[in-house]
């Protein structure tokens, strides 16, 4: 199917985002369910490939996550351990992508390789790897040598991270797994073997698990400043980016894509998702009214201030929710007030500034100001409505898809793969079965060449 103009449609790639942590979980709701049972990720994961989505997604926290020395009372139960649960979701699903966020300070590379590529031959090839190096001090006090790295050097390790990753994975070639029964061959001699010496990491042997069914697994990657674009845009198939509105959203479509040809690869291998939520309704005011709803209960007020503390840095629950914006300017350079939470706001001042004139041009209180602010990237209205914003987002190239998640777990996909999905499929943008086999097929990426090919000679 074609746009009017012509051009292919985009298929949209779609990934399912279970929250766990984080104000947008209504876990409070009488019908929501656990947030750790096995059977709340397989509902979930099942519902996704129902409505071929891509992949199934889970972010990770190594740290729980503090404020003002209090355990942050969102972080509702932490966070299982990610390949465990992955692992699992790989016996009971059969296309679904599994991506796994992980992070590259904390981690050593012959680790991450082995742990990835073994969930990439459990799952058939469905393995992905979304790279984080974490933005504070504070998730380091849980691990051996404490802060560990200087933000600023947390990329250079990450890009070494993946370059080590990259060659255990190289490091068996497809052929190099003989099994010959009669010539009692199991494996050519030289596969997996490594070496690698660099600032970061000088390590060398033999890498234990063959050559991954995708040959590399898929490269996600979640982090905003122009270090982490540009670390995006040079080794990661795929984004997680926290853009919504469209217009931000485009512009930094734009800037990644135009990064990744100036490494020399092709734009088009490298998708961008923002994440997004949905709420629907049978008639519009329906559902701009329960959309009303889920962010007054996501945003309290004492969670408003909690979130607006992360742009101010510094202790604003003496200020009244119902009230106006603080009239205190943001603190730059004192310690992280909210310790372990992702900042995306880079420029204080300006956000500040931006905030302010919105409350003031709308009436908002702080509240209300904090409701509009982080509880964004949502698509409200009737199926037809949320099918059609989707579509136009990502066929005028906003995304090239979303990694979606709903306040409610976990049943909370039900509504969107019943009712949306076909739509989208209706429109040409949306598969009806699965093409690939893998991960990487289903996406449309190319698998990478294997490095060192010609260079490694290897006797059988
Ligand atoms: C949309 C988004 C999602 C993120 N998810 C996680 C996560 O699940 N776990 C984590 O440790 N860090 C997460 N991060 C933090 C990033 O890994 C990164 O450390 C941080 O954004 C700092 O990098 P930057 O300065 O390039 O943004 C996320 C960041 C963004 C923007």
């Amino acid at each position: 199917m074609s746009t009017p103009t012509g051009t292919p449609r985009k298929q949209i790639i779609l990934g399912a985002y279970l929250g766990g942590v984080n104000h947008h979980t209504l876990w409070h709701l009488p019908e929501s369910g656990s947030q750790i049972d096995f059977s709340t990720f397989e509902h979930t994961a099942r519902t996704a490939e129902r409505g071929r989505f891509d992949f199934f997604f889970l972010a990770e926290g190594l740290a729980l996550r503090e404020r003002d020395g209090q355990v942050f009372d969102q972080d509702i139960v932490g966070r299982p351990d990610t390949f465990t649960v992955l692992a699992s979701l790989a016996a009971v699903t059969e296309h679904l992508g599994l991506a796994a966020t992980i992070n590259a300070t904390f981690n050593e590379p012959y680790e991450l390789a082995r742990q990835i590529v073994s969930l990439d031959h459990l799952s058939g090839g469905r393995a992905a790897w979304n790279v984080v190096t974490s933005f504070d001090a504070f998730t380091g006090a849980n691990f051996r040598r404490g802060g560990f790295l200087d933000r600023s050097q947390r990329y250079e390790r990450a890009a070494e991270t993946i370059e080590v990753v990259r060659s255990l994975w190289d490091s068996w070639a497809a052929e190099d797994l003989v099994i010959d029964k009669e010539a009692g061959v199991f494996s050519r001699s030289g596969a997996g073997s490594f070496a690698h010496a660099g600032p970061q990491f000088d390590v060398g042997g033999w890498f234990g698990v063959p050559r991954a069914p995708q040959g590399h697994p898929v490269i996600l990657q979640a982090g905003v400043s122009p270090q982490g674009r540009d670390f995006a845009a040079a080794n990661s198939d795929a984004i997680f980016s926290p853009y919504g509105r469209f217009d931000e959203a485009r512009a930094y479509y734009q800037d990644v894509k135009a990064r990744a040809a100036g490494f020399g690869r092709d734009p088009d291998h490298l998708k961008i998702l923002p994440s997004a939520s949905f709420v629907l309704g049978a008639t519009e005011k329906e559902a701009q009214d329960k959309a009303r709803w889920v962010r007054e209960e996501q945003v309290t007020g004492r969670t408003a201030q909690i979130l607006l503390e992360q742009i101010w840095n510094r202790d604003l629950s003496a200020y009244d929710p119902d009230g106006p914006l603080p009239d205190v300017e943001p603190a730059l350079d004192a310690p992280s007030f909210i310790a372990g939470r992702a900042l995306t706001h880079a420029d204080r001042p300006a956000t500040v500034a931006r905030l302010r004139a919105q409350a003031e041009a709308n009436g908002w209180s702080l509240r209300q100001t904090a409701v509009e602010e982080f509880t964004r990237g949502s698509f409200v209205g009737t199926p037809t409505r949320v099918a059609d914003a989707l579509d136009d987002f990502v066929q005028d190239d906003g995304s090239d898809g979303f990694v979606i998640g709903s306040y409610l777990v976990p049943t909370g996909l039900d509504e969107f793969v019943d009712d949306v999905v076909p739509l989208l499929q209706e429109r040409g943008s949306l598969r009806t079965e699965y093409t690939g086999t893998t991960l990487r097929d289903n996406l449309g990426l190319p698998t990478p060449a294997r490095a060192g090919d010609a260079a490694v000679a290897r006797a059988v």
